[in-house]
């Protein structure tokens, strides 16, 4: 993989791919960790003078939408960098973009318009990557979080001029291949969320390498029911049973303990004043729905991390955005953030946003800003982004 070290970037126009696809409220940035996240890369490239070109996406428009302009990514970038950001509104395919590109020399920064607004983006139109390529004399790759996407902004481009990974996208394909090779055992694996099919692939990829693997979140209302259990109202992938059965089995066949919750915290609707009550993860009555892990399964969880020398978690435990049912997600992340001597890795959205609520992102040995594209890479050993800049370092 070529890396930024490798570019002499000295009066050049660099165009560079970010990953900006952060949450908005009310036309605010409401968590700017990916663009901080960036910054390394920017100020890098400012450091040797060059014109610096951004480019990324922002959630998934059908064509322009005004909802998901970039312009407050531009502001919150402003306030960060400490100097102006010339945001573009012109997708940047467009011949203004191109235009207005042609005005900021060297040590400017300048944002263009989502690149999904651009109907070839996520096609992967060639000629809409030669349009990108007229943007910049290099390109540098620093959107680790969409490096699983045969996008034209991450790939197409990539291959029409000089490109390097950005420091960001680096440091995370460092610090996630550890996972995969070279680590410490014992090596655990929390993951959560809703569904058992975005993780299947990553569930196999891991269950090879890990010691145990241990699942919260509606997922785990898959792999009940397909134990027999009762669940109630919860959250089921009704046609994923035998998919969880097959995994469950794999699971036994290679000796290693797939934990689930033993009891769950229920409620009849997701409201944060709605009645709880904590009852078995396999015998929830009907018009419950599970919507934590319960104070026993937490425990249990704790316990079986302790002593781990390698943790790799990804998924929510529950509804974490609707508290008090993000308790059991925060839990689980106080207990891997005390996990003493571990090398410990979180990636996805609630995950992350668990751990920065409680302050513990310093506690972590890597805070990954990759969700599908960190999961994918555990599965695959490898991702798009990761290919078209020559391959593993
Ligand atoms: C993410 O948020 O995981 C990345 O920005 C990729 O977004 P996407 O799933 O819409 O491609």
């Amino acid at each position: 993989m070529r890396t930024l070290k490798e570019l002499d970037a000295r009066g050049k126009r660099v165009l560079v791919r970010v990953d900006f696809n952060v949450p908005l409220k009310d036309g605010e940035v409401a968590d700017d960790t990916r663009i901080r996240a960036s910054l390394p890369t920017i100020e890098h490239l400012l450091n040797q003078n060059a014109a610096v070109v951004l480019m990324s996406h922002l959630g998934r428009p059908k064509g322009v939408d005004p909802k998901y302009r970039l312009r407050p990514v531009a502001f919150r970038l402003e306030e960060l960098l400490r100097q102006p950001v010339h945001y573009v509104p012109f997708p940047p395919g467009s011949d203004e973009a191109y235009e207005a590109v042609q005005n900021f020399g060297p040590g400017t920064v300048t944002l263009l318009e989502n690149v999904r607004f651009e109907p070839g983006e996520t096609k992967n139109d060639p000629e809409l990557a030669r349009r990108y390529a007229r943007l910049g004399e290099a390109f540098v790759l620093d959107a680790f979080g969409s490096a699983h996407r045969e996008h034209a902004s991450v790939v197409g481009v990539a291959r029409l001029l000089p490109s390097y990974a950005g420091l960001l996208f680096e440091k995370e394909v460092r610090a996630l291949s550890k996972l995969l090779s070279g680590y410490e055992r014992p090596y655990a694996v929390v993951l959560g969320g809703a569904k058992v099919s975005d993780k299947i692939g990553v569930i196999k990829s891991l269950l090879k390498r890990a010691d145990k693997l241990l699942v919260g979140g509606a997922m785990a209302f898959t792999f009940i029911k397909a134990k027999g259990g009762e669940v109630g109202d919860s959250l089921v992938e009704e046609d994923k049973l035998d998919l969880a059965r097959e995994l469950l089995a794999e699971a036994e066949a290679l000796g290693k303990p797939l934990l689930l919750p033993v009891d769950v915290v229920a409620a009849p609707e997701i409201r944060p004043d709605a009645p709880r009550e904590v009852v078995p993860a396999d015998g929830i009555p009907k018009g419950l729905k599970g919507l934590d892990i319960g104070p026993e399964t937490r425990e249990r969880f704790k316990a079986a991390l302790e002593g781990s020398k390698t943790v790799f978690w990804n998924g929510p435990m529950g509804v974490f955005e609707v508290p008090p049912f993000d308790e059991g997600t925060l839990a689980v992340a106080r207990a891997i953030a005390g996990l003493e001597g571990a090398y410990t890795v979180v990636g996805g959205g609630d995950s992350v946003a668990a751990v920065n609520k409680l302050g513990l992102a310093d506690a972590f040995s890597h805070v990954s800003t990759g969700g599908g594209a960190s999961l994918e890479f555990l599965e695959k050993g490898t991702l798009p982004g990761i290919e078209v800049l020559g391959g593993l370092p």
